[in-house]
Formats: structure tokens, sequence, C-alpha cells
């Protein structure tokens, strides 16, 4: 896939934060030596940890060159490096992993989840929120847009495309982490965001879930796709009493803490 687009993803970054936010306030620990920001992108919930945390080191770490270089650019202070959520191997024993809206980008959570878990030092905590949307209009117009125009050669099998943000129930997490853990909180919330028009709900989801279906496509067909998905996302989220749109958005929280 193409890399990030930070200065996209940030447009949105208000909304996008509110959750790293709510994640941190739950996780039990008061002076963590180490806090490392998986996923860091451009810095948004590496601030939030840093600020908590003033005496903590803090790392942020991604796959995208762009977004390490947009948080090197935001927190000149703090370490960002390259590294791969799958296989990364820390150097120094973690007492806090966060991962805010990044987990879904990667499979196998049933092996992922216990083993980022283990590399916790005693009494450490990981804290994880992904994005559970994949039953929402905006990815379900997203496979169907993908099936039905002449793009759909490119994308292939919408299901494939789309099947990046695939989360598990809060309760096979719980599963997965309490026999390894001292303390589980598992939750699901769903976010309304309130959104100008419909062309910015495309453009938020062009930052983040549309990218596999985009970026196979020229600039024909993706001009061509951007053009039926928009007419089916104003369809699907009315204007609201104020004119504005709704942006439903369910996501999981997973807080998990290793015994002292
Ligand atoms: C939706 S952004 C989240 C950014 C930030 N944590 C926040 O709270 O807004 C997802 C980030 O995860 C990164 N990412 C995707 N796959 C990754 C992986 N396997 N390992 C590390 N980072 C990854 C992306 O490059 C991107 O910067």
């Amino acid at each position: 896939m193409a890399d990030w687009n930070p200065a996209l993803y940030t447009r949105f970054e208000d909304e996008r934060t509110r959750p790293a936010a709510e994640l941190l306030a739950r996780v039990p620990l008061d002076a963590p030596r180490l806090a490392v920001d998986l996923g860091c992108g451009p810095g948004n919930s590496t601030a939030l940890i840093a600020a908590r945390f003033p005496d903590a080191a803090v790392i942020g770490l991604d796959t995208s060159p762009a977004m390490l270089e947009s948080a090197r650019a935001r927190l000149p202070g703090l370490a960002f490096a390259l590294a791969d959520a799958a296989t990364w191997i820390p150097e120094r024993t973690p007492d806090l992993i966060y991962a805010n809206a990044v987990l879904q980008w990667l499979p196998d959570h049933a092996s992922l989840l216990p083993r980022l878990f283990g590399l916790l030092a005693p009494g450490g905590v990981l804290a994880v929120q992904m994005p559970d949307n994949l039953a929402e209009p905006t990815h379900r117009l997203m496979r169907e847009v993908a099936a039905d125009g002449p793009w759909a050669a490119a994308i292939g099998d919408p299901a494939v495309a789309g099947r990046l943000g695939r989360v598990l129930e809060p309760s096979a997490y719980y599963d997965l982490l309490a026999p390894l853990a001292a303390e589980v909180d598992v939750w699901r919330t769903a976010y309304h965001h309130r959104m100008a028009d419909a062309a910015a709900i495309v453009d938020w989801v062009s930052a983040t879930g549309l990218r596999p279906f985009l970026d196979p496509l020229d600039p024909e067909h993706r001009a061509g796709f951007l053009d039926a998905y928009a007419r089916a996302i104003d369809g699907a989220y009315p204007p609201r009493s104020d004119g504005r749109r709704l942006l439903g958005f369910p996501r999981v929280f997973i807080v998990a803490r290793r015994a002292p």
C-alpha cells in the first residue's frame, strides 16, 4: 500500500484523538518508566502519553516514514522509530504498551495480543483501542461500490480489500488475556461524530479504511470510484436537524494489567 497521508489523517484529529484520551484515562499506572506508543501515527496519541506521564521515557513506533516524520516534527523531544507491531521486540522492557487505532491493521489477534502482553514488565499495562466498523455503512458501501463498477477488476475481491479492520468481540479479547493478566477491562463504545457533510465522511475514511480500495486504482477509476462512493455515503448518512451528518463509529477498548 502507498504511505499514509498525515495531513489528511490529522484533518479530523479532535475526533480521532478522543478515543485515544479515553483509553489512556483507563490505564492504571502512576509512573511508568518506559511507555511505547505502537502505531503512533502523527504523534497525537504520543503527545497524550507524554503529557500524562512526564517522567516516563516515551517512544513512538510506526511502519510509516511519513507518519514518523510528522510525529518528530510535532514532538522533537521524544524518540520515534520504524517498527512493525507484528514482529517488534523491545530493546528495554516497557511498562506501558499503548496501541490506539493500529492493531486493526494486523491479522491474527489471537496470537498478536498475548504476544504483546508477554513483552510487558511485571505490573505493566497493554492498552488497545480499535475501530470496529466493518458492518457500518461506511465500510459496507466500500465493498459494494468496489464490486460494481469498471474499477472492480483492479480492486479484486472486496472482502479481501476490506478485511483490514476485522476485530473480535470484546469477550474474545477478555478470554485471550484473562488467563495471563491480573486485571482485564474490555468495553465497546459507539461514537457519533458530527460531520459537516457527506464529503467530510468520505475524507475521513480516505485517510484510513478506504486506502486499500483506492491504492490499486489509476486516477480515472479512482475518481469514478470516489464519486460513486460519495453518492452512496450521501444517501446512507442523511442530514440531521441542523444539516450535519452523524458518523456512527463503534470502537473496542482493551486494558490488561500484568501481575506485579
Ligand atoms: C489510524 S493511525 C493511528 C495513529 C495514532 N495512534 C492515533 O491514535 O490517532 C494508524 C497508524 O498505525 C500505523 N501502522 C499500521 N500498521 C502498523 C504496524 N504493523 N506496525 C506499526 N504501526 C503500524 C500506521 O502507519 C498509522 O500511522
